[in-house]
């Protein structure tokens, strides 16, 4: 499986339950990545979504010990749990969408991540985990900027990913 997420110079992912900035052209590359693919994502960041709605095009897997059905989406109560949903599903059409915990949980398991690294600091009071040995550079765009922020994508990859 695969992580991605937009990351502040602190490493900060979200601020007050939604995110720290807005990058068209990083919803684009989100939006490309993973569109028919498999996301994975804590039940905070569902309910951070417009609407609290699942993503369209896409078969939204959500950890959370709530098992109220949630409409468009595919509830794991736990890691087992998310990995028997997961059993009929290529790992590289598996994208973790975040939030902190998630990112904690599953970034071992992942053998990319898909950075989107803003060179500001947003405020933030969730974190993306340290990256950790096993993770090293593969790629980086050039710089690119959006109004005032400066960016770039870049791609780790983990040199050896756990099996969930
Ligand atoms: N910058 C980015 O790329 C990015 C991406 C995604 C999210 N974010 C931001 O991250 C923040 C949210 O992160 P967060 O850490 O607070 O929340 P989160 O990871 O989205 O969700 C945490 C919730 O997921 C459920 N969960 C996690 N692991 C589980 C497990 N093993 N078994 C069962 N349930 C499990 C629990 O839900 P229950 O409480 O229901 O049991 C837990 O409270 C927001 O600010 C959001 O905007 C940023």
């Amino acid at each position: 499986m695969k992580a991605i997420a937009v990351l502040d110079e602190k490493r900060g992912i979200g601020k007050n339950g939604g995110l720290l900035f807005s990058l068209p052209e990083d919803m684009k590359f989100f939006r490309e990545k993973t569109a028919g693919k498999v996301v994975v994502m804590g039940r905070k960041t569902l309910e951070s979504f417009p609407g609290g709605r699942p993503l369209k095009n896409r078969v939204n897997v959500v950890l959370t010990s709530d098992k109220t059905p949630r409409e468009g989406c595919v509830l794991a109560d736990s890691l087992s749990s998310l990995r028997e949903i997961l059993k009929e599903y290529q790992s590289e059409n598996v994208f973790v969408l975040g939030g902190a915990k998630v990112y904690e949980e599953l970034l071992p398991y992942c053998d990319e991540a898909f950075l989107t690294m803003v060179f500001a600091d947003g405020g933030a009071d969730s974190f993306f985990p340290p990256l950790g040995e096993n993770f090293t550079l593969a790629e980086e765009s050039e710089e690119k900027k959006s109004g005032d922020l400066r960016f770039r994508f870049t791609t780790y990859k983990n040199k050896s990913p756990l099996i969930l």
